[in-house]
């Protein structure tokens, strides 16, 4: 499928979950808790995206295709859309904007403190993420976008801190985590590459 189709399809499938939830909130199908609900949906549906943003590379690499690294950047802004959804359910639905309540929310529950970092470093992500920031920061910008290393993993700890007792959901998201790090390592990529250049061509 060529590049130009790609964009706007992936484009199309992160605004589902928007539509689905939306809907589901107007038409009254979340369920007891709607506000709960739809936390959670964003919620993972940022950590869905912060991981599928980070796919893109390894993609990009074992496959040769080059879409991965032209929609990469999108998805990372998918990413921010949904944490910034998921932020203001929190601090408008839940909260209803009571500030010293979530300032206390954020200092006493360590699940909450953590998720509040993560979104804190993802800010910088998303207002440099375009050319103009990658021209001005130059070498800097490199550095800053390693935060993209450092958010999923609070994201997941966030999740785990949340759950009480089954930690299944947020135990999937860290061992996917842990293989998208993993495979970054110099040492698997130089082995991979090893590997690639003995097979025989054709
Ligand atoms: C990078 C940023 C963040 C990520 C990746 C993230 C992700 C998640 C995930 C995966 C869940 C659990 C969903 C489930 O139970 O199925 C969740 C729940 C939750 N998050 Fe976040 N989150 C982030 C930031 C925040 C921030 C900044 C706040 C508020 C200050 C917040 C407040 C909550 C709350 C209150 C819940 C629990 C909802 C409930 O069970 O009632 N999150 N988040």
């Amino acid at each position: 499928m060529p590049v130009y189709l790609i964009k706007p399809l992936l484009f199309t499938l992160c605004l589902l979950p928007t539509a689905l939830l939306g809907w589901q909130f107007y038409a009254d199908e979340l369920g007891a808790n709607p506000i709960e609900a739809l936390t959670r949906g964003t919620g993972e549906w940022t950590l869905r995206l912060l991981l599928i943003t980070l796919l893109m590379t390894p993609l990009k690499r074992i496959t040769g295709w080059y879409w991965p690294i032209r929609v990469r950047r999108m998805l990372g802004l998918f990413a921010f859309y949904y944490a910034c959804v998921h932020l203001m359910t929190y601090l408008w639905l839940d909260q209803f904007f009571d500030w010293d309540e979530i300032w206390l929310d954020i200092l006493d529950r360590p699940f909450i403190t953590v998720g509040m970092l993560g979104f804190v470093l993802l800010v910088p992500l998303a207002l440099t993420s375009n050319r103009y920031a990658v021209r001005r920061l130059a070498r800097n910008w490199k550095r800053l976008h390693r935060l993209a290393y450092v958010i999923p993993p609070l994201g997941v700890l966030h999740f785990w801190w949340l759950v009480k007792a089954d930690i299944r959901e947020p135990a999937i998201y860290a061992v996917l985590l842990g293989a998208l790090l993993a495979v970054r390592s110099p040492e698997i990529r130089r082995r991979a590459a090893g590997k690639t250049a003995q097979q025989p061509a054709g």
